[in-house]
């Protein structure tokens, strides 16, 4: 494997990440340099925001606001884009493969949603792409999934994958905090998304579900086809419900391979207490993998911020000098040449274990009504909890005193599942829509 001879690197994007590459590549640097045996070294930042500079304490002349005077330096090797979005963004990745300057990137939704030209792009022009920060933050995931458990054929992968939402959930279930405190929390802390509608709808789980996925199964996963629903709709009456019955609330993404077909997902889940997925607190991420030969394993780290996410990118940056990133990059299962779209488990034949919380009248024969509708359906209850009267609470839209219902089911098929709650939605003694939530039981080892 060559050794890339050009040794400088330019930074496109001084944000949070990009601000701490750039410390990390410069304060660092003897130290990198000494470990790698390499004589790298940063060249550019390019960022309009020249204020940057005496906020991070960094060298004025590094700064340039124009890429492509950047990008015509034959010197540099790389480009480290951290901008983010994906309109810029995209313009720019194809600018730097086009220029046949190697692409290290944290940015999942880009890969999610244009990898496929991207990678292509690269592939013409003989230069890697190098993403491993944008999954898991610093947690070296995706050099795990190719390279130490290269051995193995994995049928499921659970993730929480985004700090954002375990650092909101986190507070919500451990210190009571509201959602808009802890949102605000989150984001004072650098770890939200400049737009953090992406992390609390889960569509930015989904965009690293989608990459993830992909390298682990073999498969194109497109985004769109991910059902997502995130956490910005959360009660707090169902994060204490779920914790009395012994649950803790996590949003999770997975996919799972049910008879060869992918169920994938990702979707606020109940998960009980012991699960080790449940003692993932703050802005910590896990991904946890079933292998055939190596069985269950979890990689824990921090999932968001700037300096552990800059710890990836660092990784990239030297892999792309060490000449394993192209490597890497031509072997990767992720060319639309070497996979096939993945066959996804059709829409309610999924089977999972739910939470529901009905907000019934209180009155004589409710609770034998909702146990005839899911005795219709072939669904089970596994318990069953009924909360004294209560007063209308704010973001119900409830008129009036109800009872909130809660139940908990042994696993049904979810279209059995949706059938049973429209049906029990339209009985005049039910106040709002029910809520449901589902449960993440331990998952089956089938190798
Ligand atoms: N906003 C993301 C998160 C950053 O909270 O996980 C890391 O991708």
């Amino acid at each position: 494997m060559d050794r890339v001879k050009k040794q400088a690197i330019a930074i496109l994007g001084c944000g949070v990440v990009g601000g701490a590459t750039a410390k990390l590549l410069t304060q660092d640097i003897d130290f990198l340099k000494k470990r790698t045996n390499l004589t790298f070294f940063l060249k550019y930042i390019i960022d309009t925001n020249f204020a940057r500079a005496k906020e991070l304490n960094l060298d004025s002349s590094l700064f340039k606001s124009n890429l492509d005077e950047v990008l015509e330096d034959p010197e540099v090797a790389v480009v480290v884009e951290l901008v983010g979005g994906t309109t810029f963004a995209k313009n720019a990745a194809l600018k730097i493969l086009n220029a046949k300057k190697h692409l290290v990137t944290a940015n999942k939704a880009l890969l999610a949603m244009h990898g496929v030209e991207l990678f292509a792009a690269a592939r013409k022009n003989k230069v890697s792409i190098s993403f491993e920060a944008s999954c898991g933050g610093g947690i070296p995931i995706i050099r795990a999934i190719y390279d130490g458990l290269i051995a193995n054929k994995q049928d499921a992968l659970y993730g929480i994958v985004n700090g954002t939402c375990n650092y909101i959930l986190t507070e919500m279930t451990l210190n009571g905090v509201s959602y808009k405190k802890a949102l605000k929390e989150a984001q004072e802390k650098g770890l939200a998304e400049a737009d953090p509608t992406l992390d609390v709808s889960g569509m930015d789980s989904a965009h690293k579900l989608a990459i993830l996925s992909s390298i682990t199964f073999g498969m194109q996963i497109d985004v769109d086809s991910i059902p997502v629903s995130g956490i910005d709709k959360l009660d707090l009456l169902d994060i204490n419900s779920g914790k009395e019955l012994g649950y803790i609330i996590k949003l999770i993404a997975m996919a799972r391979l049910v008879d060869g077909k992918l169920a994938i997902r990702v979707a606020p889940s109940f998960i009980r207490k012991e699960h080790p997925l449940a003692w993932v607190t703050g802005s910590f991420n896990a991904i946890s993998l079933y292998s055939h030969a190596l069985g269950h394993s979890m990689y824990y780290g921090r999932g968001a911020g700037g300096s552990p996410t800059a710890s990836a990118v660092v990784s990239d940056i030297i892999s792309v000098f060490l000449g394993t990133a192209e490597k890497t990059f031509s072997t990767l299962p992720i060319w639309p040449d070497k996979t096939k779209p993945a066959p996804l488990l059709p829409d309610g034949e999924g089977k999972g274990r739910y939470y529901l919380r009905i907000n019934a009248k209180d009155c004589a024969g409710v609770l034998s009504k909702i146990a005839s509708v899911f005795a219709e359906n072939d669904i089970s209850i596994s318990s069953v909890l009924q909360k004294e009267l209560v007063e209308e609470t704010a973001g119900e839209q409830i008129t009036g005193a109800y009872v909130p219902v809660i139940i908990i089911t042994h696993k049904v098929k979810e279209e059995n599942m949706r059938k049973a709650i429209a049906k029990i939605d339209a009985f005049d003694f039910v106040k709002s829509k029910i809520v449901y939530i589902h449960i993440m039981d331990e998952h089956e080892e089938i190798f």
